[in-house]
């Protein structure tokens, strides 16, 4: 009798590598493939754990950092403890799972977790990395590593200076901010560069992309010697494919959130409101704060805004300074209803709400990839990592939304927000343009999932390949 396929699954323990992993889960076992999904302790504990279907196994490790990794830890020790006790859980669960006849034959590790190929080569298994970020992105890592590096230095942000096969031209503004010189993320760097000499290890190095051939085809084959494949966009199937109707959230949420912003919103006319979101990591200046405050409320528009927790402890740290007008101005937005802030909130349904009229976001590419499966136009607002890239592909390339230009101090204005909003907001051409490209990109990607459709092609092979010990 063939053996039920049995994936093993490693996320790193942040949200943006949590949501996927979790849908790349879900879409597995509704092909019949057993899953088991391992993360950190720290995360499994904050995890709302909700809607997890049959056939989805949760395991969590501790990593020795299970209240969570705080700003002043050494970086370097979680990333070799997590290696360490990471590569111990995942050699015993292959051991135990054989042992009690459900056999693991794949393991699929995330970004950052290189190292769980290392496992799988000594137990003699496929292995496959999850890639959460775009094609292009991954490119431009391998790009800077293969032959390119010297001119990543000299890129300069007022000329297209850096032209890589199979990409759009790209300013400095436009690259992973680790790729650029004033990069002080060292170890993130370095990490990508392990990442890419463990692929070259591999007889068939394969990369899952949570992306899908339309939207990234050239970049997703411009590297030879990998093999990219598009398994995209993985976001609750009630939001996109229809397939899992009760499927609604990712179901992994490290953070609290608040379910009172629906009456709101129900209360707003067809695509007039803003969210206002910038993803699980970032906490901003308090000078940007207020400046964003400014923009939403000249803007006029009413507004939903994410503001974490971690942000306003932030603000706390830097409560001598004085009340600035701004801030009161948006509390006053706020008391006569013309916005709301919440701490958290279910992205993805926000997003779907059809109230909803335009997403401000720092382009994390999980938010970029909600946006766009939920036809909404953007405001791109983006601040580090794989973010500027985003942001140029969302402006320039599927033309779904306009980017924000920031002043010498680094800082958005209020007034440039407000612009960016009336570009978007307003019935002039380019807002009909981006409604329209963003029309159409949700086309594509639902079309992507669909039976039959290049992501959900992709994801059958993946798993006959498996079976059949092709790779
Ligand atoms: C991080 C990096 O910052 C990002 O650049 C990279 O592409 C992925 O890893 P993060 O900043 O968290 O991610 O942003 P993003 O990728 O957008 O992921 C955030 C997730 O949290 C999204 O799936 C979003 O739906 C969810 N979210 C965010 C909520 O559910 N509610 C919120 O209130 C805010």
């Amino acid at each position: 009798m063939a053996v039920q396929p049995h994936f093993l699954l490693i996320t790193y323990p942040a949200q943006g590598h949590i949501n996927p992993t979790l849908q790349f889960a879900k879409g597995l076992t509704r092909i019949g493939v057993l899953v088991t999904l391992v993360t950190s302790l720290s995360a499994g504990r904050r995890m709302s754990k909700t809607l997890f279907p049959d056939g989805l196994s949760f395991v969590t490790f501790s990593d020795g950092y299970d209240d969570g990794l705080k700003a002043e830890d050494d970086r370097d020790h979680f990333m070799s403890e997590l290696k360490r006790r990471g590569s111990q859980t995942l050699n015993e669960l292959i051991v135990d799972s054989a042992k009690e006849g459900k056999p693991v034959t794949c393991l699929v590790y995330t970004m950052l977790l290189h190292w769980a190929a290392e496992v799988a080569r000594a137990q003699h298994l496929p292995a496959a990395l999850l890639w959460t970020q775009p094609a292009t992105v991954f490119d431009i890592y391998y790009y800077y590593f293969n032959g390119y590096g010297d001119i990543f230095n000299n890129c300069k942000d007022t000329s297209y200076a850096i032209e890589l096969p199979g990409l759009p031209p790209f300013a400095s503004r436009d690259l992973p901010s680790f790729v650029l010189p004033s990069n002080t993320y060292t170890f993130a760097l370095q990490l990508f560069q392990e990442q890419l000499e463990q692929l070259s290890q591999e007889t068939n190095p394969k990369v899952l992309v949570n992306s899908f051939d339309a939207l990234e085809l050239v970049a997703m084959n411009a590297i030879e010697k990998l093999n990219l494949v598009g398994i995209g966009p993985l976001i609750p199937s009630a939001f996109l494919d229809g397939k899992d109707p009760l499927d609604k959230s990712f179901g992994g949420d490290l953070f609290q959130g608040s379910e009172d912003y629906t009456e709101w919103l129900n209360s707003k006319t067809k695509s007039s409101v803003v969210y206002v979101s910038f993803g699980s990591i970032l906490v901003l200046p308090k000078r940007q704060i207020k400046e964003i405050a400014r923009g939403l409320v000249d803007s006029g528009l009413p507004f939903l805004w994410v503001i974490r927790d971690e942000q306003n402890k932030n603000e706390v740290k830097e409560e001598e300074e004085e009340e600035d007008d701004h801030l009161s101005a948006c509390r006053e937005a706020i008391l006569e209803r013309q916005g709301m802030i919440v701490p958290w909130c279910s992205q993805v349904d926000v997003l779907s709400h059809p109230s909803i009229g335009c997403f401000v976001t720092h382009c994390g590419w999980n938010s970029t990839m909600e946006s766009l499966v939920s036809e909404v136009p953007v405001v791109a607002f983006p601040h580090w990592t794989d973010q500027g890239t985003n942001a140029k592909l969302i402006a320039d390339v599927w033309k779904t939304g306009v980017r924000v230009v920031a002043n010498e101090e680094g800082i958005v204005e209020g007034d440039e927000i407000k612009r960016c909003l009336d570009l978007v907001m307003a019935p002039g051409k380019t807002g009909e343009d981006i409604r329209k490209n963003a029309k159409k990109w949700k086309d594509l990607a639902r079309d992507a999932v669909r039976e039959g459709g290049s992501s959900d092609k992709n994801l059958k092979a993946l798993v006959q390949e498996v079976g059949e010990g092709c790779f």
